[in-house]
């Protein structure tokens, strides 16, 4: 497969040393950050650029643009890595229309646009003749949408509950173990690189909405938007409250949850037993899936993370390698 990988922040860094490392026959023709581009359809070299981007800020020519490598650079599989935009999705939105449109597949780590404009995506996927993946979006390194589309694909999802934010389960267990401060617990979250550029979108509960809006448009296909969502963050919670908690055999965990039947569908700090199942510890997220014939699923792992994203991004590729004729 050739791949072209626009963003090289902490995603696409572990993207880029993934392919590198693991070899798992994906070629990078074309790779852009959001100040320079590189093409070279016979293959980058990922090692010299990933030391040239380290040492100079740039991965390649400041004349080239993310917009000129997508338009010109000869690939099958667009990866979209650059930061979410939650407002507008963009410049995401404009690059994978634009890939789309020249009947790329895309592969994305990119919530915005997936939040934003899922249908009209998903439609313009599928008149191209192309597939539109996005598993890194929700759960980080959690195989949710294959488990979904493949594993649970007879069942009928009645609710999904879950811990979709790294940075807030990261930030409340450091305060309810070391009873740090929430400023503190946040401080060492961003250092750990899980936060958001904009760290208000986790706390403010923001980033597990647009997850869960990813989730319920995946599973039921209605139309859930950003705004249907009711959303508490952890923000306001004091290391009182974590103490009483705890002293109650309970914690404190950001659930997101999703019933349509029941028209449910909040992100909010609850009070849950310790032994819960949705009860996980520091960056790791939790996903529960309550189906028809299946029962309830719950998977865990690593929400956030540089090599656990790419680990979601390189999966995504090779399933369109394995489903997809290779164009001409
Ligand atoms: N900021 C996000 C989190 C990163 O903390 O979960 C992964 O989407």
């Amino acid at each position: 497969m050739k791949a072209a990988l626009i963003g090289l922040g902490s995603v696409g860094r572990g993207v880029a040393e993934m392919i590198a490392q693991k070899k798992p026959g994906i070629t990078l023709t074309g790779i852009a950050d959001s100040k320079s581009g590189r093409i070279c359809n016979e293959g980058i070299d990922i090692a010299a650029v990933l030391e040239t981007k380290r040492t100079s800020g740039f991965c390649g020519d400041t004349a080239i643009s993310a917009h000129d490598v997508i338009t010109n650079a000869d690939y099958d599989v667009l990866i979209e890595v650059t930061p979410t935009n939650a407002l507008t999705g963009e410049p995401a939105l404009g690059y994978i229309r634009a890939a789309l449109l020249r009947k790329k597949h895309i592969v994305t780590s990119n919530k915005g646009p997936i939040a934003l404009a899922y249908k009209e995506l998903s439609a313009l996927a599928k008149k191209n003749g192309v597939a539109l993946r996005y598993e890194a979006t929700v759960g980080g390194a959690i195989p949710i949408m294959h488990t979904l589309e493949d594993g649970l694909c007879g069942n009928e999802i009645v609710a999904v509950r879950g811990v979709l934010n790294g940075t807030c389960n990261y930030i409340l267990t450091r305060m309810a173990a070391e009873g740090l401060t929430y400023e503190q617990a946040l401080m060492e979250a961003r250092e750990m690189g899980y936060a958001e550029a904009d760290p208000t979108y986790d706390v403010k509960g923001i980033d597990a909405a647009i997850k869960l809006v990813i989730l319920a448009n995946t599973i039921w296909g209605n139309g859930t938007k950003l705004d249907d969502v009711d959303v508490t963050g952890i923000d306001l919670l004091t290391p009182d409250a974590l103490r009483l908690a705890e002293n109650g055999d309970c914690t404190i965990r950001l659930i997101a949850e999703a019933i349509p039947a029941k028209k449910i569908l909040r992100v909010s700090p609850r009070l849950i037993a310790k032994d819960h199942s949705l009860v996980i510890e520091g960056s790791l997220n939790a996903i529960t899936l309550e189906t028809d014939m299946a029962k309830e699923i719950t998977l865990i792992g690593k929400g956030a993370g540089s090599v656990e994203t790419a680990s979601a991004i390189i999966g995504d590729i090779l399933y369109i390698r394995d489903h997809y004729d290779r164009r001409a």
